[in-house]
């Protein structure tokens, strides 16, 4: 059934909460802990449907998953050599992580297996991973325009390669990782710009030796992981919603609890304060080697940027949030160098400057990015196209609309954060979900 978002205009932020957990740290947690030797107790796990599709690929390659239950699951797991041959296709659904990082370790298994997902999956880029992991001796078949599903040939033994990536990508370099577990010889991956290392900080939590030197990352296939428990912080893409939101609307005053910032993943708190949001960091602490900390965010008035290039990578996911933060400021915001935004769950330029637009927002799109120029704006129909993050920013733009604004195709929101509306509604905003 379609689920669409009904919120009135107006409002502000405040309140101290915590988001769910952490998406791309969840995914890890149960892969690492699947071929770990022993059991990972994982609390803060998201239950969302990206990481529960995850888990479900686990349990169908011989894994023994319990829960989730309150945000906590336990993993037993198998070892490096002990998953077993899938009897089904593995769904990925709409989730990019699993596919791509799944691509990495099955290409290494003995068995074969077939990986596919939903009616964006399919559509999304898979060669920038299947083609380093042929280079490693995998032999993965894609769709004829290099898609899903990606068939996996069983293989008895990769050799580790120095790969250069040619995009920024921690799920390709994550893949490339895992695959490395089981390659002889060493693998190393050279980054341009620094993506995540959500996979390399849990490797040596897991045990698992790494060398790192610079924007180079290597592994061999000689160790083995121990299980540890694993405390998940809260995402910090979840976060930027409500940081955007109450930055926007005169009155906030929001505190978000136990936020993970790992520096590749805090270029939209840089970017927000480069025009000028009043966001502060308390309580800062490590958990499991991942820098965490509480988020204060009161309303500041926001002017526009030309984005510096720096923060793109570790703003990727939060362009949809800050564009309307873009929206809401005096003068032109200009993104470049973002051409990875069209290949998102959805192509986020174009249908972010389409629903912007339609508000009355002077949006243009550009090859890889956008020029924004702030005004007021109406209400009006948003189409999401399924995209989660997109119909979650259309939702906190309503703060400052002129009059209602409906989002259409917002079940996905399930696929990272779940409760969101009923968590929004707890801070100020005036929405209501309603099936049709
Ligand atoms: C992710 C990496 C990013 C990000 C995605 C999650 C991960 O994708 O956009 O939401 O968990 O490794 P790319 O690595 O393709 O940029």
């Amino acid at each position: 059934m379609a689920l669409s978002y009904l919120i009135q205009p107006g409002g502000h932020l405040s309140g101290s909460i915590r988001v769910p957990g952490d998406k791309s740290i969840s995914h890890r947690s149960i892969i690492l802990g699947a071929i770990a030797q022993g059991t990972t107790r994982v609390s803060g796990f998201l239950e969302g449907e990206d990481a529960l599709a995850t888990i479900n690929i686990f349990r169908a390659l011989g894994v023994k998953i319990e829960g989730p239950e309150n945000s906590s699951v336990v993993v037993h797991g198998v070892g490096k050599s002990g998953l077993v041959a899938p009897r089904t296709l593995l769904d990925c659904g709409n989730s990019g992580t699993t596919m791509r990082l799944m691509a990495g370790l099955l290409a290494a298994q003995r068995f074969s297996s077939i990986l596919t997902g939903d009616s964006s999956l399919v559509k999304r880029p898979m060669r920038r991973v299947v083609e380093p992991l042929t280079k490693m001796g995998a032999q993965i078949e894609t769709s004829t325009n290099g898609c899903a599903p990606l068939k996996i040939t069983g293989n008895s033994g990769l050799c580790g390669i120095e790969y250069a990536m040619p995009v920024a990508s921690a799920q390709v370099k994550s893949a490339l990782l895992l695959a490395g577990l089981y390659a002889s010889g060493k693998t190393c991956i050279t980054e341009r710009v620094k993506t995540r290392d959500h996979t390399e900080k849990m490797l040596s939590a897991f045990g698992y030796h790494l060398v790192l030197s610079g924007n180079t990352v290597c592994v061999t296939s000689e160790e083995k992981l121990n299980a540890t428990d694993i405390t998940i912080p809260s995402d910090i893409s979840s976060a930027t919603f409500f940081i955007v939101g109450a930055s926007i609307s005169p009155g906030s005053d929001l505190v978000l609890r136990g936020v993970g910032i790992n520096p590749a993943r805090t270029g939209a708190i840089e970017i927000l304060r480069l025009m000028g949001a009043d966001i502060e960091l308390q309580n800062e602490c490590l958990m499991g080697g991942e820098p965490v900390a509480d988020i204060r965010v009161r309303y500041a008035p926001l002017f526009g940027i030309d984005i510096p290039q720096p923060y793109v990578a570790a703003a990727i996911d939060e362009f949809p949030a800050l564009f309307i933060a873009a929206a809401n400021a005096k003068g032109k915001t200009v993104l470049t160098g973002a051409h990875e935004l069209r290949v998102k769950e959805s192509d986020r330029i174009q249908v972010m400057a389409d629903g912007l637009t339609r508000l009355g927002v002077n949006a243009t799109p550009t090859l890889d990015g956008m020029i924004i120029v702030g005004s007021n704006y109406d209400g009006g129909d948003i189409d999401s196209h399924g995209d989660h993050r997109v119909a979650m920013s259309f939702a906190v733009a309503a703060l400052r609309a002129k009059t209602e604004i409906k989002i259409n195709d917002c079940a996905n929101v399930a696929t990272s954060f779940p409760g969101f509306a009923v968590l929004a509604s707890a801070l100020g905003l005036n929405i209501s979900e309603c099936s049709n």
